[in-house]
């Protein structure tokens, strides 16, 4: 099976075995979450799903819900009232236990507080996103308020990262956030503890979120390219 339809396959295999009607659904970001967002918009078409509420972690999110006529609230809407049932969304690294790092679309700010205002929370990903170790591979983005990027800068090297404002395809200028903010992507050399970085990290005067997502465990769903979708608690 290629990447694409491995994504599609976890996606949709996550959206069966977890998805109820009348749920309220944060949905996620990105090539591996939005084919779950196609396929609730699908089966409430055919009548499969009924009276779901969502709340979606990016603009991309929005236009994906908007075209399945999935509605939409946020997290302060009186009929979310600042619980979700469940979040679906992807990452970019899942380690040993289930830790992930995310961001890798610039949607993290929301995506965590989505995720963290979930009593139950799903991670859709293909096998290439498992790792031993977050950080090593795939960068940790910081989103940063913009005068506060130098000093960011210095304090996250200060902790042994290596550090790139992330630029917009075709180098136009930095990438700017949803939030007017800026990205930090940030590397280790070595193996680093993600709790304590995922908090050290936020005590930075200028930072707003970082990609780490440690305190939240999720249920993992791992699609193979054999055709199977491993379930990892
Ligand atoms: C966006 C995210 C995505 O969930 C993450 O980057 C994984 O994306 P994809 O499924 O396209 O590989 O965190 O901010």
């Amino acid at each position: 099976m290629d990447q694409k339809a491995i994504k599609q396959l976890v996606a949709r295999a996550a959206v069966d075995r977890l998805v109820r009607s009348g749920m309220k659904l944060g949905l996620g970001t990105g090539s591996t979450a939005i084919p779950a967002v196609y396929y609730i918009g699908e089966l409430m078409q055919k009548g499969v799903l009924q009276n779901i509420l969502a709340v979606p972690t990016s603009f991309q999110t929005v236009i994906a819900c908007e075209q399945w006529g999935i509605p939409l609230y946020t997290l302060n809407s009186k009929e979310i009232g600042g619980e979700l049932d469940l979040t679906i969304d992807g990452a970019d690294e899942v380690d040993p236990q289930n830790r992930c790092t995310k961001g890798g679309g610039g949607a993290l700010l929301v995506e965590k507080i989505v995720a963290y205002a979930s009593k139950s929370y799903a991670i859709v990903v293909d096998e290439t996103k498992v790792v031993e170790h977050l950080g090593l591979k795939f960068s940790i983005p910081v989103e940063v308020i913009p005068e506060a990027r130098v000093p960011v800068e210095r304090a996250l090297e200060a902790l042994g990262a290596e550090v790139q404002l992330r630029e917009a395809v075709r180098k136009a200028g930095p990438v700017i956030t949803e939030h007017a903010n800026l990205l930090l992507d940030i590397r280790f050399p070595a193996p680093m503890d993600p709790e304590e970085l995922e908090s050290r990290i936020n005590q930075i005067p200028g930072v707003v979120e970082n990609g780490l997502f440690t305190r939240k465990h999720p249920r993992l769903f791992i699609g193979h390219a054999n055709g199977s979708v491993e379930q990892r608690e």
